[in-house]
């Protein structure tokens, strides 16, 4: 038995803050009602700030995977050929959703520790010049290694050879946490899930759709019934849904919606920076090395961190898990018991960013990691270099 809360420290599903979850502790209402119609409207409006698009935003019921393959079937033909960037576990998941139905994957070899190479990108689509390549697919934020691909200079690459692929992109661990700009980077659609920046259980997807991506969908021939847009964008148009939806989910999603324009999105993104940047600081200090080797593609919601040579990382997680209350998150397909990572992303400050890296410290030191002590002061240290200035209390006189 473990008093106190748990720490759950994976990289998604996060911790869901107590607003969020009292605004969810609340009888469910008829779908079909005006009450609801105002929910819905609430939330998709709302969450056109998120995306930073003014696009519409559909909601399914459902986990990212399924966002993926209603990116997917809305958009493209049976024989249709893609280009997908390998960027480790998720890129690898989402490939094998798109081969099964019968879209041809180009799968850009990569080392799973960095991420979409815009020049590449560029040098495979100048060598398109029928426009073969139907779609452009990266994983923003590769939730497997903790790098984060440049989205704006994938779409720069794109403009520059001028090619009309679609560019489809998967925020899921990054939406609500890493600036993202689906208009701005002329993204088509975006993928994107409840469980991680939103501060949400697991249970809802979404794809943001361009103009492009819905003329698209017009002439897309990938058979769909539940993941079909129209049917979607028909009944959201007054709030509705086509289906029953995950009512309790979108309350919660109203109240976290509330909670990120309340903080200010620029401020969210600077928190996550920095709990990124001092998590860095500590895994430093350790002596230990970053999956990410490019500091520009570092990412600001998670840090995969490899364990020294001939170390299992899952001893050292079930070591912290039993000590400590903590989960971390394990490595993926290639990288299991390689890699630890560690979420910081979601509903996440200062004192929970300093209890998980000590947990981490201890977890090191009572497993015989070879490793050097400080990473907690080094990323304390940071923290108040860098803490934000209060505001200025207004004197009452
Ligand atoms: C980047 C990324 N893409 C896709 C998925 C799959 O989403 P889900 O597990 O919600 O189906 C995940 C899950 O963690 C992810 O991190």
């Amino acid at each position: 038995m473990h008093s106190g809360r748990h720490f759950l420290q994976i990289p998604g599903p996060t911790n869901v803050p107590d607003r969020v979850l009292r605004a969810m502790d609340r009888p469910v209402i008829d779908h079909r009602s005006a009450e609801f119609a105002a929910l819905g409207r609430e939330v998709l409006e709302g969450l056109r700030t998120v995306f930073q698009t003014a696009s519409p935003v559909i909601i399914y019921p459902g986990s990212g995977t399924g966002a993926w393959e209603a990116a997917i079937v809305n958009t493209l033909s049976p024989g249709d050929r893609v280009l997908l960037f390998e960027t480790g576990h998720f890129s690898q998941l989402w490939r094998q959703v798109i081969e099964k139905f019968g879209v041809q994957v180009d799968y850009v070899p990569g080392n799973w520790r960095r991420g979409a190479d815009p020049g590449e990108l560029e040098k495979r689509l100048d060598a398109d010049g029928q426009h073969a390549l139907k779609a452009v697919l990266v994983v923003h934020n590769e939730t497997s290694t903790g790098v984060t691909s440049r989205v704006a200079e994938i779409r720069r690459a794109m403009n520059r050879v001028r090619h009309p692929a679609l560019l489809l992109v998967d925020t899921i661990s990054s939406l609500g946490s890493i600036d993202y700009r689906h208009d701005e980077w002329g993204v088509d659609v975006t993928v994107a899930g409840s469980q991680k920046g939103l501060m949400l259980p697991p249970g809802i997807g979404f794809n943001a759709i361009s103009a492009k991506a819905l003329a698209a969908n017009k002439t897309a021939r990938l058979p769909r019934s539940y993941w079909d847009w129209q049917e979607m964008l028909k009944a959201n148009r007054n709030g509705f849904f086509p289906y029953t939806p995950a009512t309790n989910l979108l309350y919660g999603l109203r109240e976290a919606l509330r909670m990120l324009h309340e903080e200010g999105l620029p401020n969210v993104f600077r928190r996550h920076e920095r709990h990124a940047e001092a998590t860095r600081a500590a895994v430093q200090a350790w002596g230990l090395c970053t999956v990410c080797e490019e500091p520009r593609e570092y990412s600001n919601s998670l840090t995969a961190v490899f364990m020294p040579e001939g170390f299992d990382a899952d001893q050292l997680r079930a070591m912290i898990l039993e000590n400590f209350d903590m989960s971390l998150g394990a490595g993926l397909s290639k990288l299991a018991g390689k890699v630890f990572r560690i979420g910081h992303l979601g509903s996440f400050n200062d004192l929970m960013l300093a209890g998980t890296l000590s947990g981490i410290e201890m977890g090191l030191q009572l497993s015989g990691v070879p490793h050097r002590q400080g990473g907690v002061t080094a990323a304390l240290q940071h923290l108040v270099k860098t803490a934000p200035k209060p505001a200025v209390a207004e004197s009452v006189s």
